[in-house]
């Protein structure tokens, strides 16, 4: 590397040019030259080169003194000395000086050069090293202005954060004030083991799922000490941990409690003025002879008001089952439950001319639940695999246990759902409409019922299935432990 400015001191005009033109401006140094001593000194602190080669026998101010001038002005310039034969106890004397090195007049320009490129390294790493320093510092305060950003963004939002490290202990990385205090987290909480420092038990299930799952885990927290419920949606990031971003729901929650009151309200309200009217519906008959069209159009009133009265119930019930923040919940026996929904619909498959087949395991493990609820979602799936199905079909139930959970499967061979219905079929009121399910009667209701059901029982439920062949249900619950 070239380019570095290199001031020649040397009274001797000879010496001065042959290292100007043949040493430095060919190798493309910068030079720099001083005819004495006293203007040596003066370039030298006035222009800082980098390099100093300098004649020790000068008339004025000779080399050592301009050596000592500097060395007690502070000055770290490395300097190459040159002299003649003989004065070597000069060189002692200069090498005490910081002196780098010396060459002996006359030299060759190799040796010259040899010599400089040494004297330079020197400086070179000395500046490389600080341009290093200077990034390293530069960089180091970049991140930390972005720390700082990243932190007060952090902080001040209003949305809990809290990120959980992936040791073994779940040590908290970060939790800003909104995460603390709904949480009762007291201090600082950094660098603490989570269960030593975090009590809701929903919280840390759903941290941990995110973890056992390496997906993104969801759950709703209810806060233990005000109304407030906590939307959580718990993220792993490789590397780091997990990261949870909790958002405060309650006025949606709110809303929702609104809506389903208005709706219980307002189906509570209609039931009377129906049962009336199929109370005095079924009296028709009683009071007189009627003709044939009477009866066609009493049937159908008969009818109607038997949809609207199964569709109201349906409501009552979902909201019911909705609003349910805890529900009652024990150890069910899972094989008395499923022989009591077989029983309950065994008249409508026969009915059909449907074969019901029931696969069950000697050894069951219970689930812990609300029997009634559990059976009411069975019910809807067996009642939709026989209504969906044409006479004569098959339909199964089965029951297994894989990994601590219990798994029902309810399959049929009936018409089957296409794929663009499919992602839909759990929404409240929604029913397929195509030739195969004209005539078929329902509100669309109970599958929301279903998923509802199976949700708060920390279960699973998913659909598979094809157009024409057939459909399977399949939830799971985890099994309690015996
Ligand atoms: N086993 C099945 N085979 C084919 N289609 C089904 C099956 N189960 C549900 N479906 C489709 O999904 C729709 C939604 O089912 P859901 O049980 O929610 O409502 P529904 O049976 O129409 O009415 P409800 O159960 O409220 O009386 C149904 O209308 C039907 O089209
Ligand atoms: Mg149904």
């Amino acid at each position: 590397m070239a380019g570095e400015r290199v001031l020649v001191v040397d009274d001797s005009l000879v010496y001065r040019d042959l290292l100007v033109n043949h040493v430095l401006t060919p190798n493309e140094y910068v030079p720099l030259t001083a005819k004495d001593g006293d203007e040596g000194y003066r370039v030298a602190l006035d222009e800082a080169p980098d390099l100093i080669i300098m004649d020790m026998q000068m008339p004025g101010m000779t080399g050592i003194q301009v050596l000592e001038a500097l060395h007690e002005a502070g000055s770290e310039i490395p300097v190459i000395m040159m002299t003649l034969h003989g004065s070597e106890d000069l060189a002692v004397r200069a090498f005490r000086l910081g002196v780098k090195d010396y060459v002996i007049k006359p030299f060759d320009i190799e040796e010259m050069l040899m010599v400089m490129d040494r004297a330079l390294t020197e400086v070179r790493l000395r500046h490389e090293r600080d341009a290093l320093t200077q990034e390293l510092i530069e960089v180091n305060r970049t991140l930390k202005a972005e720390r700082r950003q990243l932190e007060a963004v952090l902080t001040s939002t209003t949305d809990g954060v809290l990120v959980v490290g992936d040791h073994a202990e779940e040590r908290i990385i970060l939790a800003n004030d909104t995460a603390r205090r709904d949480f009762c987290m007291r201090g600082d909480v950094v660098g603490e083991p989570l269960r030593e420092v975090l009590e809701d038990e929903i919280l840390v299930d759903v941290i941990q799922r995110a973890k056992e799952t390496g997906e993104t885990a969801h759950a709703e927290v209810p806060l233990s000490d005000d109304e407030r419920t906590l939307n959580v949606n718990v993220t792993p990031i490789p590397g780091v941990g997990r990261v949870a971003m909790m958002q405060d729901i309650s006025y949606l929650k709110e809303l929702d409690r609104m809506k389903s009151e208005f709706v219980s309200t307002v189906s509570h309200d209609l039931r009377s003025p129906l049962t009336s009217i199929k109370g005095f519906a079924n009296l028709m008959p009683s009071v007189g002879t009627l003709n044939e069209q009477q009866i066609y159009f009493l049937e159908k009133i008969q009818s109607g008001v038997e949809t609207v009265t199964t569709m109201i119930g349906d409501l009552l019930d979902l909201g019911r089952i909705e609003a349910e923040v805890r529900m009652e919940m024990q150890s069910c026996d899972v094989r008395a439950l499923i022989e009591r929904v077989v029983e309950g619909q065994q008249n409508h498959a026969e009915l059909k001319r449907q074969t019901l087949q029931v696969e069950m395991p000697p050894q069951i493990p219970s689930v812990l639940g609300n029997a009634l609820r559990l059976g009411q979602a069975l019910s809807n799936l067996l009642s939709n695999a026989i209504k969906y199905t044409p006479e004569g079909g098959d339909i199964s139930i089965s029951v297994g246990r894989e990994n601590g959970q219990v798994i029902i499967i309810i399959e049929d061979d009936g018409i089957g759902i296409s794929q663009e219905d499919l992602p839909h079929i759990f929404d409240k009121f929604y029913r397929v409409d195509s030739p195969e399910t004209e005539g078929i009667i329902g509100s669309g209701l109970g599958l929301s019922i279903v998923k509802t059901i199976v949700e708060k029982h920390s279960g699973r439920i998913w659909v598979e299935s094809q157009l024409g062949k057939g459909t399977t249900f399949t939830i799971m619950f985890p099994a309690v432990t015996q």
